[in-house]
């Protein structure tokens, strides 16, 4: 089996609480605290390139209007997706997967890229994604990992690119989750940090599946969670919460 490839604390969104959103100011605030890893959100733009939002609508992390996926790379390079966290990050853009995946690996962070589909591009976001990571990744030592909410979308990415390993993402765990995995061909279950007990994450460890949760802020419940046997935290706080060994 393929070696896991996140590292144990993931700061959400390339640098959580500390930077704006999926940039690369995050990355920078991320490997500059010493944090293993990265989750970010990959979206498609109107010209079909794979970019790093959280939103389908521009307005809440960028100075611009309207929907990403009806927005050309060329309109999304002229945004600023920083002045609204505050104003030392006035001119970070909206990043491009490429620029994003050189970045990671210059700075030695694991990444998990999430699958963001905008409403009716699960499929295609799926392939994208995978088909561009699975490329621009090729030479890295550590792949990146996918995970989404969508089965289509982790099904496409599966087709396309099946030497990444996937997560598969749910809030409160779904009855069958362990067959949405299997469909999926999912190593790992990434799940809302709120709802994990300790039994439900023995079960899932004990299926065999890698667990991830999201989003842990709270240092003390981190470490429980990495007691019970999680195997990763996805934070917004990358400069409390810590590795269990560190
Ligand atoms: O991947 C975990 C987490 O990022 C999922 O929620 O909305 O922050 O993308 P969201
Ligand atoms: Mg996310």
């Amino acid at each position: 089996m393929a070696r896991w490839p996140l590292a144990p604390v993931l700061a959400h969104r390339c640098g959580g609480a500390l930077a704006p959103e999926n940039t690369l100011a995050g990355l920078a605030a991320a490997a500059a605290l010493g944090c293993g890893g990265v989750e970010f959100d990959v979206m498609l733009s109107g010209s079909g390139s794979p970019v790093l939002i959280h939103d389908e609508t521009l307005e809440r992390t960028t100075d611009g209007r309207g929907c990403v996926p009806e927005t050309s790379d060329d309109r999304l390079r002229q945004l600023d997706a920083g002045r609204w966290f505050g104003e030392q990050f006035a001119g970070e853009r909206i990043p491009m997967l490429d620029e994003t995946a050189r970045r990671c690996i210059a700075l030695g962070l694991s990444a998990n890229l999430e699958i963001k589909p905008s409403p009716g591009t699960d499929e295609v976001t799926g392939r994208v994604v995978a088909n561009a990571a699975w490329s621009l990744w090729a030479s890295a030592d550590v792949p990146p990992l996918l995970s989404s909410f969508s089965v289509e979308a982790l099904s496409a990415a599966a087709k396309a690119a099946p030497g990444l390993q996937r997560g598969l993402l749910v809030e409160q765990l779904p009855a069958g989750w362990l067959e949405r995995c299997s469909s999926v061909g999912a190593v790992a279950l990434h799940a809302d940090a709120r709802y994990l007990s300790h039994d439900a994450v023995l079960e899932v460890r004990g299926s065999g599946l890698r667990l991830a949760a999201y989003t842990v802020n709270d240092p003390v419940r981190a470490r429980e969670l990495f007691g019970w046997g999680v195997d990763c935290v996805i934070t917004d706080r990358p400069d409390l919460v810590r590795a269990p060994d560190s």
